[in-house]
């Protein structure tokens, strides 16, 4: 009988991609996708053990699922992946006593015989070595996306910011050769996907075979039929003059850059062992913004990390202030086992106030985004047509070049994947909308 699997994922882009290489490994060894989670005989749900809240979700989400392996007796296989069997396998043998395999990111490939054993011997498979070389070179992920997908170049970290669990949960850097690269993006494309972005939890440290990360960007965009170029995420003390070059010369490299500076004082800055200034960061943003005209940014910030004063959060306030980002990711500190913030600071600040700091942040952000956002208002953008809204069948949605999100009026024949030329009549602080216009050559 073909088995059928399902996977769910948690977490950031690098987990949504290694989920597709697990479903490549699984179709590749005679395993075959399920409709729906009711319709699997296998389920992987792929985890993110970046906060402890991400933690809880998934914990309850899987106590949620026990009935369906336990009660109905479709499910024969349950199994947990990724960042959090790597950061606590110990919690989720006790918590969830019915699940069959943990399989942490560097040993996907071992997947498909720890199913065959476990289906075997019915107990629980585990594998949570880090292997120092893995990048599944050979394998091809399966993804359903028709127009756009994600290309990990880069796998690990070595930056060890005080508070984060990534170097622990997937090992050192190893970057990915070029041609598996160049083979990975070339099967997107001759697939019609015309968007890729490249993947790294710090993808300008990128090197191999010569060739940095601003070279790799360039090799890349040569790929016929490849119409948009992005990337994430890049680290503040490694974006160097030679990228921000590419990213201003080269058309098919998209004007949009993350840039996480997490806090805005050099006292937090330096205990969370970031390797920059305030007076850094801004200077990067401003060089940036005068090289790339036109450029969007965007952000990551933590509020309340261990001794952050009121000063210094008035810090990461300015920060934002100056730099004008699009959108920002905010967290509210949260300590994790292993790291040096937990085994060297006290989580001293009190829960009111970091959820007070939060909401400021979330405050100006939004101030922030209608402002920047909305130089947009009256200029035509091409749009890359993404869904249907969910919200209104009458309308579709898009992303600009700089990522910002467009919504318009449906027009007969638009379709996922199209590129359209939408005029944007108004902006709130998220989105953009319009309607489509049709230039001399249709349009699109
Ligand atoms: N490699 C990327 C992103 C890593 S995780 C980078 O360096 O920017 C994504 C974001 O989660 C981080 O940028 C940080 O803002 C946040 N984060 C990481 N660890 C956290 C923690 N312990 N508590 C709260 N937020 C955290
Ligand atoms: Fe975590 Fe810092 Fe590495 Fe990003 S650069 S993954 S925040 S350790
Ligand atoms: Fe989470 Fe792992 Fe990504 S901890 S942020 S899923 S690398």
């Amino acid at each position: 009988m073909v088995l059928k699997f399902h996977i769910e994922t948690f977490g950031c882009q690098m987990n949504v991609y290694d989920s597709d290489l697990v479903a490549g490994i699984l179709l590749n060894n005679g395993y075959v996708k399920a409709d729906s989670i009711h319709k699997a005989d296998i389920l992987f749900v792929n985890t993110c053990a970046i906060r402890e809240k991400a933690v809880e979700r998934v914990i309850h989400k899987m106590e949620q699922y026990a009935h369906l392996k336990l009660k109905k007796g479709k499910l024969k296989i349950a199994g947990i992946l990724g960042c959090i069997p790597q950061y606590n396998s110990d919690r989720l043998k006790k918590e969830l006593p019915y699940i069959d395999i943990l399989c942490g990111p560097d040993n996907y490939d071992q997947l498909p015989q720890m199913i065959s054993d476990c289906l075997k011997s019915k107990k629980l498979q585990e594998n949570l070595d880090l292997k120092k070389e893995q990048n599944y070179e050979d394998i091809l992920p399966f993804t359903e996306n028709t127009h756009s997908a994600f290309v990990t170049v880069i796998r690990g970290c070595n930056n060890f910011c005080a508070y984060c669990v990534v170097p622990y949960v997937r090992g050192r850097e190893r970057s990915r050769s070029v041609q598996s690269i160049m083979t990975e993006v070339k099967d997107h494309v001759s697939k019609s996907i015309t968007e890729i972005t490249l993947l790294g939890q710090n993808v300008n440290s990128y090197n191999s075979d010569g060739m940095n990360f601003a070279q790799l960007l360039n090799k890349v965009s040569e790929i016929d039929g490849l119409r948009r170029l992005r990337f994430a995420t890049s680290h503040p003390k490694d974006i160097s003059d030679e990228l921000i070059s590419v990213m201003a010369d080269n058309p098919k490299v998209c004007k949009h850059l993350h840039l996480p500076f997490q806090a805005g004082s050099n006292e937090v800055l330096k205990r969370m062992n970031r390797g920059y200034t305030r007076e850094e960061y801004l200077s990067k943003i401003e060089k940036v913004r005068k090289e790339i005209p036109g450029i969007a940014l965007t952000t990551d910030i933590i509020v309340g990390f261990p001794g952050e004063t009121d000063e210094d959060f008035e810090q990461t306030l300015d920060v934002m202030k100056r730099s004008g980002f699009d959108n920002s990711f905010m967290f509210i500190y949260s300590e994790r086992d292993l790291t040096f913030a937990k085994k060297n600071f006290n989580d001293d600040v009190p829960k009111k106030v970091k959820a007070e700091r939060h909401k400021r942040v979330a405050e100006l952000q939004k101030q922030l985004g209608i402002e920047q956002i909305g130089k947009d208002t009256g200029s035509i953008k091409e749009v890359l047509v993404e869904s249907v809204s969910k919200k209104r069948s009458t309308e579709m949605i898009g992303r600009t070049d700089q990522n910002r999100m467009v919504i318009f009026s449906r027009q007969d024949g638009v379709k996922e994947g199209d590129y359209v030329h939408v005029k944007i009549s108004r902006a709130d602080g998220v989105s953009l909308f319009g309607e489509i216009v049709n230039l001399r050559d249709g349009g699109r």
